[in-house]
């Protein structure tokens, strides 16, 4: 039931997230327990989660880092590299714990140094993702430093995903954080099998807030914000219920002396207010009604997976995210800190 006070949805799920490891694990981790039950859990850790052996261990890691009483899913993910063998593929599938491979253009992002040269050189390791029902996560950015940085997804989807998308016409492709108005119509018109995630920076912000009044360390991630237009694409698909799109908040923790410095670390840190922020979303868009589509079932169905069977409620009450939260060492800046956010979670 929709009122304008009230929200109850469906449990959502994170199709987009990054947890670390350590420390940092331990203290985010509570955040998306509390929001979401399942996750899929992003391999870009040091040294990358490559192999079936590695994501399990990984998941362990992640399961005893729960608060007591949690219920809360990780689902695991590979990262590929230029090595990846088809035999890996096999082991993920076999597993039952790993849900997709990472395809991180090399140098594209946060930990992507071991990340894929040329695409084609996996041919043979996506033909065995598609018979063993793994899906593709893509980080979609050309990686040539001569290429506009505002250019970068726009290209990727010409020069390789469409190329890759129609390569292996049976490979279940997730398009993660698309950004502009190109990746949203190249969804829009791609075969079944191809969908996206959107975070709630690409949805909230555009690119005029990293320079909001001087330079905004917290609002940077990759890929970057853009312009308007493309803020404004995401906006009307989402609203529009097309179930292509689902929610991926890409929250990826970043102690603050490593984004406030010289040379600062992309991500941004949104699992404390995760399902809040997009409520803001659909409420500005008039489209409340369409949240647990986007949030809460659009996800499971593209991945096959069960729909959750509990519910959130959602209340039309604004807090504000302190300045930062512990971390050891140092500390995480929010997305909003300091700031208000206009709904929150009960209980
Ligand atoms: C992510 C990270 O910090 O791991 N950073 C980001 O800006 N989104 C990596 C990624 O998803 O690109
Ligand atoms: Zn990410």
């Amino acid at each position: 039931m929709v009122n304008m006070q009230e929200l109850t949805i469906r449990r959502p799920d994170d199709w987009h997230l990054h947890l670390r490891d350590g420390a940092i694990l331990a203290s985010v981790l509570p955040f998306t327990a509390r929001r979401f039950a399942r996750a899929v859990v992003m391999p870009n850790l040091t040294p990358p989660v490559t192999t079936t052996a590695a994501a399990l261990a990984y998941r362990e890691r992640i399961r005893a880092a729960l608060p007591a009483g949690a219920d809360f899913t990780p689902l695991m993910t590979l990262y590929l590299t230029d090595s990846t063998a088809r035999e890996e593929i096999d082991r993920a599938a076999a597993s039952g714990a790993v849900i997709g491979c990472k395809l991180y253009p090399a140098g594209a992002t946060t930990h992507s140094a071991a990340g894929v040269t040329d695409v084609r050189r996996l041919d043979a390791v996506f033909e065995r993702m598609s018979e063993r029902s793994l899906t593709l996560q893509v980080h979609g950015e050309v990686v040539d430093p001569a290429t506009d940085i505002f250019d970068r997804e726009a290209l990727f989807i010409e020069q390789v995903l469409a190329p890759l998308v129609e390569r292996h016409p049976r490979l279940h492709v997730v398009f993660e954080h698309v950004t502009t108005r190109a990746a949203v119509e190249y969804v829009c018109g791609a075969r079944p099998g191809v969908a996206a995630t959107v975070t709630p920076q690409h949805l909230l912000l555009n690119r005029n807030a990293l320079f909001q009044g001087g330079i905004r360390p917290h609002l940077y991630c990759l890929p970057v914000l853009k312009r308007e237009a493309d803020r404004e694409a995401l906006r009307a698909v989402v609203a529009a219920g097309n179930p292509r799109f689902f929610l991926g908040t890409d929250s990826a923790p970043h102690a603050r002396h490593l984004k406030e410095a010289a040379c600062g670390c992309a991500g941004i840190f949104s699992a404390h207010a995760g399902i809040e922020l997009y409520a803001e979303v659909f409420e500005q868009l008039g489209a409340l009604g369409r949240l647990e589509d986007f949030a809460a079932h659009f996800g499971a169905d593209f991945y096959g997976l069960p729909r959750n069977a509990g519910t959130l409620t959602l209340e039309k009450r604004s807090w504000s995210p302190p300045a930062a939260y512990p971390l050891s060492p140092g500390e995480l800046v929010p997305l909003r800190a300091g700031e208000s956010v206009a709904w929150a979670v009960r209980g």
